[in-house]
């Protein structure tokens, strides 16, 4: 059911931890199942990100989404960050059971989040970044095909 680079996300995840004094951090649940998400980011002066770390109480997609998260936007600027989107996560792990789709939104607005806060604390205004949902089940009705 899952592939073999989600199963070895989960199995061995990436950037798993906090950074502290972090630029960003942001935190996210989906109050249908429970489950937690927090993402911390290191920005440096340049709108790079240096470094990624999370930590989730979330379920095996989450943790391995999560995972390949990070590895996306690790290196990349805020702007590049922002256009790593759910579907770019599950194509880079040739996929997701269609039930699980929504664990992988989890991530994205955890990131959407963290920048939200690097934002607000730096004063600055991030083109195309919404103000995230801390609770993304109002988005899952449409993204779920069951
Ligand atoms: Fe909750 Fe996967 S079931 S994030």
């Amino acid at each position: 059911m899952y592939t073999e680079k989600v199963m070895d996300h989960f199995q061995n995840p990436r950037n798993v931890g906090e950074i502290e004094g972090a630029s960003g951090v942001g935190t996210v649940g989906n109050a249908k199942c429970g489950d937690i998400m927090r993402m911390y980011l290191d920005i440096d002066e340049n709108q790079v990100i240096q470094d990624v770390k999370f930590k989730t109480f979330g379920c095996g997609a989450a943790v391995a989404t999560s995972s390949m998260a990070t590895e996306l936007v690790k290196g990349k600027t805020i702007y590049e960050a922002l256009k790593v989107t759910n579907k770019a996560v599950m194509e880079a792990l040739d996929g997701l059971p269609p039930v699980k789709v929504h664990c992988s939104l989890l991530a994205e607005e955890a990131i959407h989040a963290a920048l939200w806060d690097y934002a607000e604390k730096h004063g600055i205004k991030i083109e195309g970044l919404e103000k995230p949902k801390s609770d993304i089940h109002e988005d899952e009705e449409e993204e779920e095909e069951y």
